[in-house]
């Protein structure tokens, strides 16, 4: 169903955010009718512009748009659903930190209630540097904007970084809050617009066959991989304040942690949801210094490439200690879950773009079946791949064909590409319309994000106190660096799964 009246205010209109995603999704969504019919856009930025500068550039944007996930093709633009979306685009010129610009946008708002009757309502979608998020929403505090004061709704979206440790986001949350109720706040994870990773849920609460083995009696250990071929692109300056760790682990990584580990909810209500999930985060131990390995990309060779050392990138120190690479042990400490290992990594400049949740299932109780010279046995595993490929796919083993008893592993697999048309969505348009039809489900709330810090805050603190003697310590195009293979070998007879898109079966 179409999303209700509202207006929908970018702060950050003119910026990378607004062009690259916000905008896209948006036109995705005017494609599939989801969006209201009684719609508005509000751009305010701080240069000059019109209502037409505006709408331009971002035509411009559209008709040069390729790649993305979905493979955005500029010829199949549906013009229709752009004019409609483009006709209902304004500009605002203001400054974040000047009243002025929030009683501004409440003149406009007025306006656009009248002429595209939006009833009042409003999403607030702050595009902009972490630096403005309390600014923006103090702004729009002051200026009575948070409230209309007749039955009409009031939300802010705001995306990643919250904050930069466990202290700088209960800081965060806390002035956040002062201004407006947590089921105003929508935190945005952009890997929760993954179908992959929203899927997880669906596949263990919506069949009953895996549900019974997911637990420590069935489980040997857990993997999560989000790999990455791309370096920091030109993002020196904002990484190197950063790191692999802050940038994706807290966040995105947990996110997929959450999703496989938490309890059924009793509903799909957002607070039933994201109760579970924090209850993963809150049992998830404290992570000490030795079960977290980091690592930088030197120099290599990627996907056929030849690649400079994260040192020599634009913006970055020469002597830099900030780590491309990161590997964390995890152990969450329930009834489900104890004993049983999470092991994270994610890194840049690795061999391959590939995430993906590998379970790995206890063998079987005796081994009737010897390992013989042809014979590969291996344990099950499960493999949920988030991207680029998309699927699931279950290993096994067999008996291979013949009159010798010799056992081969096989897989089965589920590839999305097999059952569904291939779709251009740049990742998020559910979120924005979650947002507007008020859902919160796949929106992070403020308890979630704290215990998240609080898990890696640790790590972190010793990180900023003890320099690396080794970085840079795996070359480009690798699987990261050897460290980490101890990070697994010390527990017994586990090792990382290859960092490589599937071959697939071997002929
Ligand atoms: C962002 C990080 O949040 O996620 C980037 O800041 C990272 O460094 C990106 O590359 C990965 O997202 P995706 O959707 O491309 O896997």
């Amino acid at each position: 169903p179409k999303a209700g009246p509202c207006a929908m205010v970018i702060f950050g209109g003119g910026g990378d955010l607004t062009k690259r995603l916000v905008t896209p999704a948006l036109y995705n969504l005017a494609t599939t009718g989801l969006l209201p019919d009684d719609f508005a856009i509000l751009g305010v930025d701080h240069s000059d512009g019109t209502d037409e500068g505006w709408r331009d550039s971002l035509s411009e944007m559209m008709q040069g748009f390729v790649g993305g996930s979905g493979e955005f093709d500029p010829a199949k633009i549906d013009v229709e659903a752009w004019d409609w979306l483009k006709s209902r685009m304004f500009y605002l010129k203001g400054d974040f930190e000047d009243p002025k610009t929030f009683e501004a946008v409440k003149a406009r708002l007025g306006d656009l209630a009248g002429s595209h009757s939006t009833g009042g309502n409003a999403l607030f979608y702050l595009a902009v540097a972490d630096r403005f998020f309390g600014t923006v929403v103090d702004g729009l505090g002051a200026a009575g904007l948070t409230e209309s004061g007749d039955g009409a709704w009031r939300r802010v979206v705001i995306e990643k970084p919250f904050g930069h440790d466990l202290a700088s986001a209960q800081a965060l949350n806390a002035r956040v809050l002062k201004v407006l109720r947590e089921d105003q706040v929508y935190r945005i994870d952009h890997f929760l617009g993954k179908e992959t990773v929203q899927n997880i849920m669906t596949f263990r609460f919506a069949n009953g066959l895996f549900e019974p083995l997911w637990n420590r009696d069935h489980i040997d250990h857990v993997q999560i991989t989000v790999a990455e071929t791309v370096g920091v692109e030109g993002r020196g300056g904002f990484y190197e304040a950063t790191g692999a760790l802050r940038d994706m682990v807290p966040n995105h990584v947990f996110q997929l942690v959450a999703m496989v580990a938490m309890e059924p909810p009793v509903s799909f209500g957002a607070d039933d949801v994201r109760s579970r999930k924090v209850d993963v985060f809150k049992s998830m131990k404290t992570v000490k210094p030795e079960h977290a390995v980091r690592g930088q990309y030197a120099a290599g060779t990627v996907l056929g490439k030849p690649t400079e050392a994260y040192r020599a990138e634009p913006h970055v120190d020469p002597r830099s200690h900030t780590e491309t690479y990161v590997a964390l042990k995890l152990d969450i400490d329930n009834w489900r879950w104890a004993g049983v290992p999470f092991y994270l990594r994610t890194g840049k400049h690795m061999s391959a773009r590939t995430s993906e949740v590998a379970i790995r299932f206890k063998p079987a109780p005796t081994a009737l079946f010897a390992a013989t010279e042809t014979s590969d046995i291996q344990a099950n595993w499960l493999a949920i791949q988030i991207q680029p490929e998309e699927g699931i796919s279950l290993q096994f083993e067999v008996k291979r064909p013949g009159p010798v008893v010799d056992l081969k592993s096989v897989k089965m697999n589920f590839a999305y590409k097999d059952w569904f048309p291939a779709q251009q969505n740049v990742g998020y348009e559910t979120l924005l319309y979650d947002a507007m039809t008020g859902d919160q489900t796949l929106f992070q709330r403020a308890d979630q994000v704290e215990e998240a810090w609080r898990v890696v805050d640790g790590v972190l603190a010793h990180w900023g106190r003890s320099a690396p003697q080794d970085f840079p310590d795996y070359a480009g195009g690798t699987a990261g660096p050897v460290s980490a293979d101890l990070l697994l070998a010390r527990d017994g007879d586990r090792a990382w799964r290859p960092v490589r898109l599937d071959p697939g079966p071997k002929q």
